[in-house]
């Protein structure tokens, strides 16, 4: 199977497309070769001639161009908008069988105004800022493509993608380099809360789309997921520990040895839907972590 995957030369895409190339035949494109040994088109999303050009002879396209900061809306739109419709003009004129847009949780909302906790995929959408607009647009296109064409097409929003130092190729945890404060603080909101924590677990969820019948259109929240219910929302941000440890039974314990300060938890995701229709959860869950820092310690 062919895959193009764009913005490869990106933080993601750069990581993700030679573990992807270990299972299907990856073609990358961007403005810049990326720095790998796989086949690489230049394109410029912007240009429809030469993305339908790219596109020739794809059987999936995992879309993750864009610009994530500008100083002004025309670039955005530019690339994002623009740019994600040229894709999906092009997909559907070379019948490609599926199109993967890499679309961003912020595209439904970020900062503390959530309507109800946990976030999950029908939260109403109230995209802030101009990326995040941008972002919301491009799954707007998606399903309208969808809808009116029968183009094949998954919107996944990211929970971000910020990798913690100490992960084999595999995405097996190396013990003696870990970062375990990190690793273990995305689980329950510290630091890049609730993004995906390595390589191989950003690959198996594309890989995880790739495989399954999603249509019609439809959107997954991809990251960290929390076990929360909305009625433990009130002691999360004054108590985490005792609302965590229900879940999580001697996290408190553990937090405490490796030193990880747990601050107030105002919001958090639930990934049940990717779990269920993707078959796709991260490769280790907190307890597992937990279980095998005991055992290896
Ligand atoms: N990084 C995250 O944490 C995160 C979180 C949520 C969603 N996403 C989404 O994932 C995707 C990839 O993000 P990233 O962090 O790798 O971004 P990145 O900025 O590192 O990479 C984006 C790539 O797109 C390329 N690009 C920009 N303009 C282009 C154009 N006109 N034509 C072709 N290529 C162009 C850039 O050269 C770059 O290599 C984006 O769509 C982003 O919105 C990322």
């Amino acid at each position: 199977m062919k895959i193009l995957v764009t913005g490869a030369s990106g933080d993601l895409g750069r990581d993700l497309s030679p573990i992807l190339s270990r299972y299907y035949d990856v073609i990358t494109t961007d403005i810049r070769k990326p720095d790998n040994n796989l086949e690489f088109i230049r394109c410029d999303i912007t240009q429809p001639e030469d993305v339908k050009k790219a596109t020739k002879d794809i059987d999936v396209i995992i879309h993750l161009a864009a610009l994530l900061s500008c100083e002004t809306s025309n670039p955005f739109i530019d690339v994002n908008v623009k740019g994600t419709c040229n894709i999906l003009e092009a997909a559907l004129e070379n019948n490609i069988k599926k199109v993967i847009y890499a679309s961003s949780v912020w595209a439904a909302a970020r900062g503390g105004n959530f309507p109800y906790l946990p976030i999950d995929e029908d939260i109403p959408c109230k995209p802030e800022g101009m990326y995040d607009i941008t972002k919301r647009m491009g799954e707007e296109f998606c399903e309208y493509f969808n809808r009116l064409y029968g183009l094949n097409t998954v919107n996944l929003r990211l929970c971000g993608y910020y990798p913690v130092e100490g992960f084999s190729d595999n995405g097996d945890i190396m013990w003696d380099k870990v970062d375990l404060c990190a690793l273990v603080g995305r689980f329950v909101g510290t630091g890049p809360s609730y993004k995906i924590t390595n390589p191989w677990d950003l690959t198996q969820a594309f890989k995880a789309v790739i495989e399954t019948d999603t249509r019609p259109n439809d959107t997954f929240i991809i990251g960290l997921g929390a076990p929360f219910i909305q009625e433990d929302a009130e002691e999360l941000g004054k108590s985490p520990l005792n609302v965590i440890g229900k879940y999580y039974p001697g996290a408190a314990e553990f937090f405490k040895e490796i030193g990880l300060e747990v601050p107030a938890i105002n919001f958090w995701y639930t990934t049940k839907k990717a779990e269920k229709k993707l078959g796709f959860s991260p490769r280790f869950s907190l307890n597992d972590i937990m279980e095998m820092y005991y055992s290896n310690r």
